[in-house]
């Protein structure tokens, strides 16, 4: 199987050489979070991220064990579930990880089809296919697990009209803060145990049909202190990234070492939202309250045309606006990006979201993981983590 990934742009549905079809893809459905208190969850991220209302299920639904609710921004959308009651799997999934991403749910045209295919390829299943009806019509789901307890849904909804979906009502609010510009997911990352990303590497190959389309090793991904790996796995239409990290040997332990002593196993580290303002989206979201990680030194601002290139020419901020932001910029040879970090949304330090923008680049920002990771570490140390 080939690796070599040519003519793709982004967004576009040319094939990448070497993915295999048997599992098509049209997009993320959902990402599914297990928290302590949904209901307040609901109200952070709708006021700091400008979610709106769109969905619930609970008691008022007929549901005695749990109560979600359903957020959404343009193509993003964010199902927040807490346990009704303590012998509930999900209260054990909040105990042992904190609040953290559970389903990754993907769209696809059959969801049967897609859990036959992957379980015979080796997934281990969370959930054999359902069929879910209501007045709306059926949805099909199906899960099986990826690393860690987390879990990849297959959603199957050509037969369906409803909001969301079966056993969920609209929900309607009278707070509906505004969006902050926040349009889809351009990619979700797991962080992995030691030795263990090429064995997810290698699953995401066999058993989803990806590819491996970018590679960082620890020369690449490293500052004074610490060290990762990473490995970016795509399925073929491209619109599904998920970049795997490991930990690798330095001076110092490494964020991702963090993350897997406070999430108590593998999962997901970092959900990337792309917007098409990064400056609009970025004052918003610091003006509602969402933190950041610290900016870069003056230096790193001072580089940036040299760093860019050819791509300064097309460049439309102005440099000085993203360093009051501490936006990062990076370029590759298709044109640059800009991107930013969210410090950990909960309190042990896990899941961060960042904010992306892409003006032709397809990378994921390499030239800005010495500056990051440095951030981040400042960061560990207040936390006497690193
Ligand atoms: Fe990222």
């Amino acid at each position: 199987m080939s690796k070599q990934i040519k003519n793709v742009e982004y967004g576009l549905e040319k094939i990448f050489e070497g993915a295999q079809d048997f599992l098509p893809l049209l997009g993320t459905d959902y990402v599914e979070f297990y928290v302590g208190n949904a209901k307040q969850s609901a109200h952070f991220y709708k006021t700091a991220f400008g979610f709106q209302s769109f969905a619930y299920a609970g008691l008022e639904t007929g549901l005695k064990d749990r109560t979600s609710y359903v957020l959404k921004q343009d193509k993003i959308k964010l199902v927040l579930t807490t346990a009704l009651k303590s012998d509930s799997p999900i209260g054990e999934h909040v105990k042992k990880h904190g609040d953290g991403v559970k389903v990754i749910a993907l769209w696809v045209e059959d969801a049967r089809k897609a859990f036959e295919e992957t379980t015979k390829r080796g997934a281990k299943p969370f959930m054999s296919p359902v069929v879910e009806k209501d007045e709306h019509g059926e949805v099909v789901r199906a899960g099986i697990y990826t690393y860690g307890e987390t879990v990849h849904m297959f959603v199957e909804r050509k037969n369906y009209t409803g909001q969301f979906l079966p056993g969920f009502r609209a929900w309607k609010s009278d707070y509906n803060p505004s969006p902050t510009g926040l349009k889809f997911i351009d990619h979700m990352v797991g962080n992995v145990g030691w030795n263990q990303m090429n064995t997810w590497v290698k699953w995401y190959e066999d058993v989803m049909g990806f590819v491996n389309f970018l590679s960082f090793d620890d020369k690449q991904i490293h500052t004074e202190y610490s060290a990762l790996m990473s490995k970016v796995m795509s399925n073929g239409n491209g619109r599904i990234k998920f970049p795997i990290n490991e930990p690798a040997e330095g001076k110092k332990k490494s964020q991702i070492e963090e993350y897997l002593e406070f999430y108590e196993d593998s999962g997901v580290q970092h959900i990337a939202v792309a917007t098409d303002d990064i400056i609009k989206t970025v004052a918003e979201l610091k003006a509602r309250g969402v933190e950041f990680l610290p900016p870069p030194p003056q230096a790193y601002y001072d580089e940036i045309p040299a760093r860019l290139g050819v791509h300064m020419s097309i460049m439309k901020e102005d440099i000085r606006e993203l360093q009051r932001l501490s936006i990062l910029v990076d370029a590759d040879e298709e044109g640059y990006l800009l991107q930013i970090f969210t410090k950990p949304v909960e309190d042990r330090p896990t899941l961060f979201f960042e904010i992306i923008q892409r003006m032709g680049a397809r990378g994921f920002g390499a030239g800005n993981f010495k500056a990051l990771f440095e951030s981040i570490e400042r960061e560990q140390a207040l936390r006497g983590t690193l």
